[in-house]
């Protein structure tokens, strides 16, 4: 999808299924590659990022079939050792592999990754970590070339990287003796790629916490069924709370959104919930006091983006803190297009509600910065057009359509 074409001011209303995760999937998806086995993976998100991970892990021997939203993945046959770099460079995730390939092989040659540009985005807590592992690590032709099985130990994150948790969780699943892993994330998305593996016949304790131990074990082929995206949930809730609208969504884990909630119903939505459903309906906005995003408790940086759009209206200021990316207010001067009054200090970014959105034009950057320019289209009076929004395709499933199945005049274009 090149141009998203919006005309805005019409409330959001419906019941929608939330997807399965991206940032549950990929890791997932790499770690298929770590064991010799067949896989079923349900609820996978039809999403460009799986599809690109899809065509890495064929590229390195596996064989992948399904489509719509199970995959079946037979990881027995030889695995190679470098992933082709032109997929690989188009995702973050593909780093994972890193630690896939080390478990399975004891060597890997992983292409520098792609993804959102977020700020700088170095890689040093994985390397030095799998380094205090015994992994000799260099970097050569635009390559991470790793060798060596990861030793038995403790290393200790300085700070909780998701990516960096993943990685050594993965490479501790063919070490010579137990890893333990302090200051690890503690996102559900950790929680997942530990069930999955724990499926699969491993031994993981802590998953969710800061202290996360790997057992080395026989592993096996397992079906996992992928969790639902606390970050699609976000997007669609902040634009019903942008539009004055009335959403009911399925399929979701409402303690896995509960600092968006928080930040929702402080705005004035009313939120009522269930075990794995909640309904959000909307009048106009307040300010909700401040947001800081952070690690896992925290307020999730990936929401950052479409909780600020679902506020430009909002009446007094709201104050954001990105603490976790340098450079994620990417879209602010695309808000502003629309009419948004979003002044930039720094990491914090004030916004003073405004009487009204006005139809606009602008271009996304980034996947979560593109959901917000449709947010504040969404929320505008007129029509809007949001270019480069194939960013959307690396994260939404039929986002397009599924708008419109809520009421929203939205086209692709292109
Ligand atoms: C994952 C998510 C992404 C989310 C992010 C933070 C996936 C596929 N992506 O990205 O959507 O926004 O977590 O919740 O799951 N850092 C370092 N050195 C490192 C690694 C990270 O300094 O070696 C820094 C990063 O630059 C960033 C911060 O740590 O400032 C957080 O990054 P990290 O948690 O690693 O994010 P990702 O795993 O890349």
């Amino acid at each position: 999808m090149e141009i998203l074409r919006i005309t805005g001011g019409r409330p959001l209303r419906g019941t929608l299924a939330v997807q399965g995760s991206k940032n549950a999937v990929l890791p997932i998806l790499a770690a298929t590659a770590a064991i010799p086995g067949r896989f079923t993976l349900s609820n996978c998100p039809s999403i460009r990022d799986v599809a690109v991970t899809r065509t890495i892990l064929e590229g390195l021997g596996l064989s992948v079939a399904g489509r719509d939203e199970v995959l079946s993945i037979d990881s027995t046959g030889p695995v190679g050792s470098g992933p082709d770099p032109v997929p690989a460079g188009q995702l973050r995730s593909s780093v994972l592999l890193l630690g896939a390939l080390l478990a399975r092989l004891g060597e890997a040659a992983i292409p520098l990754p792609g993804g959102c540009v977020l700020g700088a985005r170095p890689l040093d807590l994985h390397l030095r970590s799998l380094e205090a592992l015994g992994v000799q690590v260099r970097c050569e032709n635009g390559r991470l070339l790793c060798r060596g099985r990861p030793s038995g130990g403790a290393v200790l994150l300085r700070y909780p990287s998701v990516g960096a948790t993943e990685n050594l969780i993965l490479a501790a699943l063919g070490a010579a003796g137990p890893v333990l892993i302090l200051g690890a994330a503690r996102e559900p998305e950790i929680c997942d790629l530990a069930a999955f593996l724990t499926a699969c016949g491993a031994e993981i304790r802590g998953a969710g916490t800061s202290c996360v131990r790997v057992l080395p074990g026989p592993l096996h082929g397992a079906a996992h069924r992928i969790l639902p995206d606390r970050i699609e949930a976000a997007t669609w809730l902040c634009a019903a709370a942008a539009t004055g609208g009335d959403l009911s969504l399925s399929a979701l884990l409402p303690d896995q959104l509960r600092p968006v909630l928080n930040v929702l119903s402080r705005a004035g939505c009313e939120i009522t919930e269930a075990k794995d459903r909640l309904r959000l309906r909307a009048d106009a906005l307040r300010a909700p006091g401040p947001i800081v995003t952070g690690p896992c408790p925290a307020f999730p940086t990936d929401a950052q983006a479409p909780v600020m759009a679902a506020l430009l209206r909002a009446a007094g200021i709201t104050v954001i803190e990105e603490t976790v990316f340098s450079d994620r207010f990417r879209h602010v001067p695309g808000l502003r297009a629309f009419g948004a009054d979003v002044e930039i200090t720094g990491r914090i970014a004030r916004i003073r509600g405004v009487d009204r959105l006005h139809g606009a034009a602008a271009a996304a950057t980034d996947l979560r910065g593109a959901a917000a320019l449709v947010i504040a289209a969404l929320a505008a009076e007129g029509e809007s057009r949001i270019t480069d929004a194939r960013h959307l395709d690396r994260g939404y499933a039929r986002f397009a359509e599924r708008l419109r199945a809520l009421g929203a005049d939205a086209a692709e274009v292109g």
